[in-house]
This record gives structure tokens, sequence and C-alpha cells, in this order.
């Protein structure tokens, strides 16, 4: 074998390969441990033929190593100049969640009775009739019993159809006094209509003390309704019926679209009604083990979409829960 002919055969290929990899087979056919070259170099019986292999072979190993160098500068380059980041163009904005409304309202509702020092106070959505009924005072024949009213599930268990039933676990959890709220989901055989919703929020609040009276009650829900609608509002109470208060009262609150003048909102009346509220019936803190004698006690139980819808004045409750971004983005 000719090492000139060899050696210029191998140098004009390596100087003229394109790839990383083209150049890799290069070295192997003219330097691997078959390449011509090695099995020459095994066969060399004298000193001349030794030194022109071997000068041969260190020329092929000088061109692969420039031509490598020049194949990763190419290569570096091009990368820098093809992957360069552009940090002027414009981001993929990230979709950010809020809170839905009514977990809104249930938040604000929550800070302001944690404002005036109540604990606030879980509940629990599967009850049974004694706290959900019993224990409430209710008659043996009231409607709500019915399960065409409340759900039942196995086991004498219901969904709770008002968060009342909180009162009960709190008071029998310790002694009075007791000033706490409690707010959560209940559940009610209703057919879905503009105000009704079968899956609903209410807010159940309850102070027990020594010598609780309607002035207590009046006072704490005049500033409930203040802060959630206006310090301007004014409160009205008037006389209704809940079997677990006595005397019952029902709140309203000064219209706040027309400021008392009469609108649709207010029907006309000047006055909106917000929810039940009453002072504790002995018949209940005598069930949880409290002497009415010692001790009374006023309550009430208002709904958190009634307070969401009245606030933005939202024509149907359904909207809330049809998870419709573009709705529930407006707030
Ligand atoms: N539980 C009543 C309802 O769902 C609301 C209510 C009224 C709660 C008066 C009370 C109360 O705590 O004192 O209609």
């Amino acid at each position: 074998m000719d090492p000139q002919a060899l050696d210029d055969a191998a140098l004009a290929e390596i100087a003229a390969a394109a790839t990383l990899d083209q150049l890799d087979e290069l070295r192997v056919r003219y330097l691997g441990r078959k390449s011509e070259l090695k099995l020459a170099l095994r066969e060399v019986r004298d000193r001349e033929t030794g030194m022109a292999l071997n000068a041969a072979r260190e020329a092929v190993e000088a061109a692969v190593e420039r031509r490598q160098q020049e194949l990763e500068r190419a290569e570096l380059d091009r990368t820098i100049r093809e992957d360069r980041v552009d940090v002027t163009l414009p981001g993929t904005p990230h979709l950010r969640g809020h809170l839905h409304l009514v977990t809104q309202v249930r938040r604000e509702v929550e800070d302001i009775f944690l404002g005036m020092g109540y604990e606030v106070v879980d509940g629990r959505e599967v009850e049974t009739t004694r706290y959900l009924f019993d224990a409430l005072n209710m008659a043996p024949n009231h409607v709500t019993r019915s399960p065409l009213h409340t759900f039942y599930l196995e086991n004498g268990a219901v969904l709770r159809s008002e968060t009342s039933p909180s009162q009960i676990h709190t008071m029998e959890a310790k002694p009075p006094p007791v000033f706490m709220v409690s707010l959560g989901r209940c559940y009610r055989r209703d057919t879905p209509d503009a105000t009704h919703y079968p899956i609903f929020h209410q807010v159940e609040g309850l102070v027990v003390d020594r010598g609780i009276t309607l002035a207590d009650l009046k006072g704490t829900l005049r500033t409930l309704l203040r802060q959630l609608f206006g310090a301007e509002r004014e409160a009205k109470f008037v006389t209704h019926f809940f079997p677990f208060t006595e005397p019952s009262v029902e709140v309203l609150v000064s219209c706040f679209q027309c400021g008392g003048e009469g609108c649709p909102m207010c029907r006309h009346s000047g006055w909106i009604e917000i929810g039940g509220s009453g002072m504790v019936d002995p018949n209940v803190l005598r069930f949880v083990g409290y002497d009415p004698e010692e001790v009374s006690g006023f309550a009430f139980g208002w709904g958190l979409e009634r307070m969401a819808i009245l606030r933005h004045g939202l024509p149907d409750i359904r909207d809330l829960w049809a998870d419709d971004l573009r709705f529930l983005r407006q707030f």
C-alpha cells in the first residue's frame, strides 16, 4: 500500500466531512482497528515503512481532530444563531381563577363575625332527624319533615335543609357563652327556578349568654346588614314564626336600589326580605342541657345566594351554578 496515496484520499474526504457522524465514519474507516493503515502497521518489518505509515496515521489523526473542531464550532454557531430567545415576544398569559361569588360572600360574612369576636364553626351536611328536626322543636307533623321537602338517605340520615342543627352541635359541645356562626351547603327538594335551587348556602348565627335580649339581636343584625349592603341601610324587624325561636322575626333591609322610594327590586315596598331570626326557644336550650332561666340567646339563618343576588341585582339564582365562566368572571 502507498501511504501517500492513502493520505491524500483520506485527508480530502475528512476535510469534506459535512457532519460529525460522517466524520466518525471516516475515522473508523481510516484509523479503526480494521483500517488499511492499522493492518499495514501490524505487518511492518522495516523502519522506513514504519515511519512512513506512522506519519500517515498522525496526519490523518490531526485532520480528524481539526475537522471535528470545525464541525463542533459550526454546530455551536448554528445553535447560538437559531435557538436565540426573543425576549420581546409576547408571553402566553396564564389563566388565573378566582373565588366563586358565593364563596366571596361566605368569606366576607365570616370576616364580619370574626371581627366581632365570634367563632366560625363547621357543620354537617348529613344529619339525623334528631338534630335537624327534634332538637329544633319541630312538631312531629311539621312540613319540612316530609320527604317531599327534605332528602332522606339510608338509615334515617338526612341532608340538612338548613344550617340550624349547627346550633345544637355547638351548644352540646360546650357550656355558654356561645358566639358562633356556621356557614355551608343545604339541600331541599325544590324545583329549580329563578329564586330556588336544590342546593344552596346559609349562614347560621347563634349567641347565648346571660341577659341576651332582642336588642342584641337587632343591633347585631343591623351591623351585619350595614357591612353587607352599605352604611346607610336601615333594618326592619317584623314578627314571624319559626319552631326554634320565640319570638321569631323576619329581617328586612331598606332597599339599596331605590333607597326606599320603591322599585322592582323591593317590589315597590322600599324593603327587602333578608332572612329569619329570633330569640332561641327555651325548648331548644333545654334540649342541649342549658338552663333557660339562666341564659338566653338569639339566632338567625340567612341565605348566601340571596345576599349575592341582591347585592349584584342578579336575575336568576341558576346562573350561579351553570358553570358559565363568562358569567362567573364578572364577580
Ligand atoms: N332555619 C331557617 C330556614 O332555613 C332560618 C332561620 C330562622 C334560622 C330563624 C334561625 C332562626 O337560626 O333563628 O328557613
